[in-house]
């Protein structure tokens, strides 16, 4: 197996970088790229690489960005060896976790409901046309294909995750011309303060971060002057001032650091500076949006709650209950 190239596939967004003028984010993203994939590739890339490799080139096939699954369709039907080496790719790139995506027929019900997600986040959004947006903890990068379907003039996904990668490019794989791209980077990685972005997504990440504050004043970085912060992460009912710390585990989530009240994420967003910050949702999330399935067959949030009260997470702290809230950069 050869050494995965990974040039083509960045190509349009280092030239995007070059047409920005962000010299200093082009070369310190490409020495990036070269170490994750040529002087420390991961053990996976070749397996992975052969699985999107085994996708069947489809040149009619259309990608419809405005589904609740994300739909990679064609007008004439598959061949029986066109469909097979399908299964064999999609089965390739499992565990599935962020979506749903349709590949033909071929449909990929993920862990997540993830289009429930965005339901919940849309209605509040400013409109996203001709917007430069960044989704920080991307996953698969299915919010940044219905970012692009909102009409983003830009989107730029990153996440670690080497598998979300080729989950993203499989789709990528049948998109003609779309101004998308997943960095397989951490927002760590990034340059401080782009101010290059119009909005900038941090949805399931803040819980992650050993230092939340930090987290908050990085994504500042990342906006232009009155760019919109969208903020979604785990919370916990509390007055303003209380968060949770788990033990250890959360959900048997290991990686998990703070858990705020709402009204305490109101007020640090408030320290790190940003405006008009509101709450626009708080859902519980249920086992109908985080389950086991064909495309992802590890165990999954029935599995992390009390058996005897789902109201708690295995360790006995609140059930998750995630909050949305929109914040602005002055
Ligand atoms: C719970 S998932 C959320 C995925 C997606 N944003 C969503 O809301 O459905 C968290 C994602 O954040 C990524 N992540 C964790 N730490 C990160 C970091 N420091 N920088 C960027 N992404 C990170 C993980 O790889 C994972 O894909």
């Amino acid at each position: 197996m050869t050494q995965f190239d990974w040039r083509p596939h960045f190509t349009d967004v280092l030239q995007y970088l070059e047409s920005e003028n962000r010299n200093a984010w082009h070369e310190q993203l490409t020495s990036q790229l070269i170490h994750r994939f040529e002087q420390q590739p991961h053990g996976d890339v070749a397996r992975w690489q052969a699985a999107l490799e085994q996708l069947p080139d489809v040149p009619q096939a259309r990608v419809d960005l405005n589904r609740s699954a994300i739909t990679v369709a064609s007008p004439a039907a598959l061949s029986a060896s066109g469909l097979e080496a399908l299964e064999s790719g999609l089965r390739g790139l499992m565990p599935w976790r962020k979506g749903p995506f349709t590949f033909f027929d071929t449909r990929i019900d993920t862990e997540w409901r993830s289009d429930w997600k965005w339901d919940r986040v849309a209605p509040h959004l400013s409109d996203l046309s001709g917007r430069t947006i960044l989704d920080v903890g991307c996953g698969s990068g299915y919010h940044c294909w219905r970012m692009a379907g909102a009409g983003a003039k830009r989107v730029i996904g990153i996440d670690p995750g080497l598998l979300f990668m080729f989950q993203f490019l499989a789709v990528k794989g049948y998109v003609m011309h779309a101004p998308v791209d997943l960095l397989p980077v951490r927002m760590e990685d990034l340059p401080e303060n782009l101010e290059l972005f119009d909005t900038t997504f941090s949805m399931g990440v803040l819980y992650h971060r050993r230092s939340p504050l930090d987290h908050l004043l990085e994504l500042k970085g990342t906006l232009r002057r009155g760019g919109e912060l969208v903020l979604e992460t785990l919370v916990v009912d509390g007055p303003e001032g209380y968060s949770l710390m788990p033990e250890d585990r959360y959900g048997q989530m290991r990686n998990v650091w703070f858990l705020p009240s709402c009204p305490t994420l109101l007020r640090w967003l408030d320290r790190a500076g940003f405006t008009d910050a509101r709450v626009v949702d708080v859902s519980v999330t249920t086992t109908e949006e985080q389950r086991q399935t064909d495309w992802m067959r590890f165990n999954s949030l029935s599995d992390f709650l009390d058996p005897h009260d789902p109201t708690k997470t295995i360790e006995g702290y609140p059930g998750p209950k995630r909050a949305t809230i929109i914040a602005r950069k002055p």
